[in-house]
Order: structure tokens, then sequence, then C-alpha cells
């Protein structure tokens, strides 16, 4: 059964930028795209790169490691290291609060 655990608060994570969430155990990369949040794996499928840590640019984070770039909307493969896609996780914002769905 799924829940959605309370992450952040909107005003911690300002517009092109990206901090590391925990919740239930799994570390997640929560980003800011334009004032709309998204949620992926924080580890990066090629050698768990904290991708918390990544820049962004757009839509696209560059793992900080090696350089593989995912989209954080889609969790989509789109450039660096041959790597496949990251997992990404449902984001609802309520008022000034994050929630993240967890399985
Ligand atoms: S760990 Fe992310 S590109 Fe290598």
């Amino acid at each position: 059964m799924s829940e959605y655990i309370k992450v952040a608060q909107t005003h911690q994570l300002p517009s092109g930028k990206g901090m590391l969430v925990k919740a239930k155990g799994h570390e997640i990369a929560l980003f800011n795209v334009e004032g709309e949040f998204y949620a992926i794996s924080n580890r990066c499928p090629h050698s768990t790169g904290p991708l918390a840590e990544g820049r962004l640019f757009g839509r696209i984070v560059t793992c900080p490691w090696h350089g593989a770039q995912f989209d954080v909307t889609t969790g989509q493969y789109c450039g660096g290291q041959a790597v496949k896609a990251v997992a990404t996780y449902p984001v609802h914002v309520e008022g000034h609060s994050i929630f993240i769905e967890i399985n």
C-alpha cells in the first residue's frame, strides 16, 4: 500500500535547485523546475552517484560523478554514461508542504 510522506516545505527548494530528502528508507532527489516539483531516486543507475547534488538545467540534471543526464520530470536517461532511466516518485503539493508517494 502506498502512502504520501511529507518531505519538505516549498520555500526550502528554490526554482532550478535540487535537494536530498529521505522517506521510509528511500533516498530521493527532489527538484524544483520552474515552480513544479519532481522526485527521482538519488542513486544514479550508473554507479550510485548522488543526483540531488547534480546541476539542474531546465528539466535535465547532470550526475556529479560521471556526467550522466536525466530528465527529472520522467526519469528518462538523456546522455552521458551508458545507463538506464532512473526511478521516479509521484509528488503532491498541499499548501506549502511537499509530499512524495512511497509504495
Ligand atoms: S555515477 Fe552517475 S554517471 Fe556515474
